[in-house]
């Protein structure tokens, strides 16, 4: 009988996922093994839930969004028996193994199961924040960053029509990566990230600079910017703050107004950047990750997670890469002095 693959996607989904599902069944079959989805993440190991996963499931979806498996943020060390409905779940559903697909928290918990309980698992980069630690990029990035781009341009034709300040507020959470490349890819005249303390006297700078020149000016700003925030946020199952409630993208566009008198408008793009077709990086980097899962899998190299590394996937221990997040580096974070001058500075790029 062939052996059996358990196939999770868990966290925020994003763009990547449905041509990475493709990918692990369609290797999987080559190598003689079935599949079988697990349903919404840890969730569907935890209560034992799974659907068919099979050729005729993946056959049109490399182009689609979302995920067919569904998702969910379910932690099962945080719940009652979580970890020992995970064991008894896939002795019941007769796995060899489990590919998780997922972000430093999906793959987090693949992680802590395979050191702790020797859980044969493999892990598949995914989230649009592309903040996993051990790899160069992962999918869901690429069009979500590609998305917000375009979201950009078009807020720049409504402010530029209307001599304002245009403000993009984009997901990421603790990582500034969706905001810098937007921001960047967008030409737009500041951007913030958490990666580098916010300055309000050289944002109100940069904006008047830019107005003054052209008569609008765009601004990108990450959710997870620190401008001061309450304590008392809500937490999610892994202990992530909710950002989107902080509304970081408004009070940014109401600094502005006050400082500038500027007519100034905010935009949060949130959930949009999701989804979608995934664009063709994000399909190939998804699709080869899963493969090479899969032979990772076959081999019997537990505990791997399927990284990009140049050229090259390549296998790393999840513990590595679900250990720290992979912020912004210094000379990335230089290229904005480059490209987003303060105002002081902007006037003698411009002289
Ligand atoms: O981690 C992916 C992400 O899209 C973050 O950028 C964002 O902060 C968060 O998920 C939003 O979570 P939810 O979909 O649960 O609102």
């Amino acid at each position: 009988m062939p052996r059996l693959l358990g196939i999770l996607t868990g966290g925020g989904d994003c763009p990547g996922l449905n041509p990475a599902i493709r990918a692990a069944v369609l290797r999987a079959a080559r190598l003689g093994y079935k599949c079988l989805g697990l349903k919404d993440g840890w969730k569907g190991m935890i209560e034992g839930a799974s659907v068919p996963l099979g050729l005729a499931e993946v056959e049109n979806i490399v182009g689609t969004g979302g995920t067919i498996l569904g998702t969910s943020r379910t932690n099962p060390y945080k719940k009652e028996g979580g970890v020992e409905a995970v064991l008894a779940n896939f002795r019941k559903l007769n796995l060899a193994a489990v590919v998780a697909m997922g972000g430093e928290d999906t793959l987090g918990v693949a992680a802590r199961l395979n050191a702790e309980k020797k859980f044969p698992v493999v892990g598949v980069p995914k989230t649009m924040d592309n903040d996993l630690s051990s790899t160069d990029y992962t999918f869901g990035f690429d069009t979500a960053a590609s998305v917000a781009m375009e979201a950009a341009e078009r807020l720049k034709d409504t402010g530029r029509s209307h001599h304002r300040v245009m403000v993009l507020e984009v997901m990421g959470r603790h990582a500034g990566w969706v905001a810098l490349y937007t921001g960047l890819a967008a030409g737009a005249d500041a951007v913030l990230i958490p990666e580098k303390p916010y300055d309000k006297a050289a944002l109100v700078s940069a904006v008047k600079a830019a107005h003054d020149r052209k008569g609008c000016a765009l601004v990108v700003t990450s959710e997870a910017i620190d401008m001061g925030h309450d304590e008392s946020e809500k937490l999610d199952e892994f202990g992530h703050m909710i950002l989107r409630e902080r509304g970081v993208g408004e009070k940014i566009a109401k600094t502005i107004e006050t400082a500038t008198g500027l007519e100034t408008r905010a935009a949060v793009i949130g959930h949009i950047q999701r989804g979608g077709p995934p664009t063709l990086f994000d399909r190939i980097l998804a699709s080869r990750a899963a493969a090479a899962a899969v032979d990772f899998v076959h081999q019997n190299k537990f505990g791997l997670m399927a990284s990009l590394r140049g050229e090259k996937i390549v296998g790393v221990p999840l513990q590595e890469a679900s250990g720290t997040l992979k912020t912004i580096p210094s000379d990335l974070v230089e290229l904005l002095d480059t490209f987003c001058p303060a105002g002081a500075e902007e006037a003698s790029v411009h002289a």
